[in-house]
C-alpha cells in the first residue's frame, strides 16, 4: 500500500474515479494553502511528496522535474499563481505586475510542452478579471481557475482514453514511450488514459514500455503507475521495439504530446519520432492522446517548436554512474517532432483527428468549446 500525504480534501487527480487514486503528480491543500507534489526524481525507489509555499519554488521543481509532463506542469503553474495571489495583498495594479513576473519566470522553466504557458496564459486572464476585487476574493477566484483548469484536464483525460481505448485490438500489445500517465496529468493520463480504459473496458491487454533514454520515465514512473494498477507492463530497452515489431509482438502504439501543430506534427519526448518511423515501416497505428491544450494552433508545422535542450549529465551518467567519460561531449535535445505523415488518429477530449491523411486539429475547431 503506498502512503498518501495528508490533504485537507480527496485528491482532484481522483475526480470521477470510482477507487481512491494511490498517487498523485500535483495537488492543492487549500486548508494550509500549500502546493503539494510527489517527487518524480525518487521513483520507484521512493514515494516522498514536497510541500510548497511560494511560487519561486514551484518554478524551480519544474525545472528540475520533480513534477513533469505537459498537463501536469500546467497545473503546478496554476497552482503557483495561487500561492502567488494568497501573498501579493496589494492593490489592482500590484497584483497584475507581480502575477505577470511570476508568469513569464514560470513560462521559462521549460519550452516545449505548450500546456504551462497555456495555463498560465488562462490564470493571467482570469487575474486581470479579478484584479480589482479584494485579496480575499482574489485569491478564492485564481484558486478557482485552477482547480477548474485541474479538474478539466483529468476529465478531458478519461475522455480521449474513452475515444482511443475504442481502436485498440482485443488482446493487443501496446507500445507506449516516455510516462504519457496520471503521473504526467492533472490524473489518469492521456496515453495511459488510453490503455486504462482499454484494460477497465475488460480489453486484455499488456503494455510493453520503452524505458526511454535518457531519463528513463518508461523504466521509472510509466512501469511504476501501471503496476500500482495492476495493469500487464514490461520494460524494453528503446533499442528493442524494432525487434518485437518486427515479430509481430506489438499491435498499437500510442504517446503523450507536449505540442501539437496545426498542420498535426507533434512532438514528444526524444524517441518519440523513431518509434513512429519503425511503426509506419512494420503497419502499426502510432496514435497519439492529448488535450487540447497541447493544440498550438499558432504554429503552423513542427519545425519550430521550441526543443529544449537538458544537460549532458542525464546522458553521461546513469544514477551516480559515469557512463561516458568525463570531457566527452554529449547531445540531450528532450523532444523531437514526428511529421503528421506519420500520426495515425490524435485523441483529444474535443474527437479524433487523422494527421496521416491530411487533418490538423481545427478539424475539431467547430464541436465543443475552445478553451483559447
Ligand atoms: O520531459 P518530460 O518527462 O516532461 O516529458 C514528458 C513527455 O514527453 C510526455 O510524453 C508528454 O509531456 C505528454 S504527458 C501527458
Amino acid at each position: 500500500m503506498i502512503a498518501l500525504p495528508e490533504l485537507s480534501r480527496a485528491p482532484l487527480s481522483g475526480t470521477g474515479n470510482p477507487k481512491p487514486v494511490a498517487f498523485f503528480a500535483v495537488e492543492y491543500d487549500p486548508a494550509t494553502r500549500e502546493v503539494v507534489m510527489l517527487e518524480q526524481r525518487a521513483l520507484p525507489r521512493e514515494v516522498v511528496y514536497h510541500r510548497y509555499t511560494k511560487p519561486d519554488q514551484v518554478a524551480e521543481a519544474i525545472r528540475a522535474m520533480v513534477v513533469r509532463g505537459a498537463p501536469a506542469i500546467g497545473i503546478a503553474a496554476a497552482y503557483a499563481l495561487v500561492l502567488l495571489a494568497e501573498q501579493e495583498r496589494g492593490d489592482a495594479k500590484t497584483f497584475l505586475l507581480a502575477n505577470g513576473v511570476a508568469g513569464r519566470f514560470l513560462n521559462a522553466t521549460r519550452p516545449t510542452a505548450v500546456n504551462l504557458a497555456w495555463a498560465i496564459a488562462r490564470m493571467s486572464r482570469k487575474a486581470a478579471d479579478v484584479a480589482a476585487l479584494d485579496p480575499d476574493a482574489r485569491y478564492e477566484a485564481m484558486r478557482a481557475e485552477a482547480e477548474a483548469i485541474h479538474v478539466e484536464d483529468v476529465a478531458a483525460c478519461r475522455r480521449m482514453g474513452e475515444l482511443g481505448a475504442a481502436d485498440v485490438p482485443e488482446g493487443a500489445t501496446v507500445l507506449t514511450h516516455c510516462n504519457a500517465g496520471a503521473l504526467a496529468t492533472g490524473g489518469y493520463g492521456t496515453a495511459l488514459g488510453v490503455i486504462r480504459a482499454a484494460h477497465e473496458h475488460g480489453k486484455k491487454i499488456r503494455v510493453l514500455a520503452d524505458e526511454t533514454r535518457p531519463y528513463l520515465q518508461g523504466a521509472r514512473l510509466t512501469a511504476w503507475e501501471l503496476f500500482v494498477d495492476e495493469i500487464p507492463v514490461e520494460v524494453i530497452t528503446d533499442n528493442m521495439a524494432a525487434h518485437f515489431m518486427k515479430k509481430g509482438e506489438v499491435q498499437f502504439c500510442v504517446v503523450g504530446s507536449d505540442r501539437i501543430a496545426a498542420n498535426g506534427d507533434v512532438a514528444n519526448k526524444i524517441g518519440t519520432y523513431g518509434v513512429a518511423v519503425l511503426a509506419k515501416e512494420h503497419g502499426l497505428p502510432f496514435t497519439v492522446a492529448a488535450p487540447w491544450s497541447t493544440v498550438d494552433l499558432a504554429m503552423p508545422d513542427g519545425s519550430r517548436i521550441p526543443i529544449e535542450e537538458r544537460s549532458r549529465d542525464e546522458v553521461a551518467r546513469l544514477g551516480e554512474t559515469t557512463i561516458v567519460a568525463d570531457g566527452i561531449p554529449c547531445r540531450h535535445p528532450g523532444f523531437d517532432v514526428t511529421p503528421a505523415r506519420y500520426v495515425h488518429a490524435v485523441y483529444t477530449e474535443r474527437g479524433v483527428f487523422h494527421p496521416k491523411d491530411g487533418e490538423g486539429p481545427a478539424v475539431l475547431m467547430n464541436r465543443g468549446k475552445v478553451q483559447r
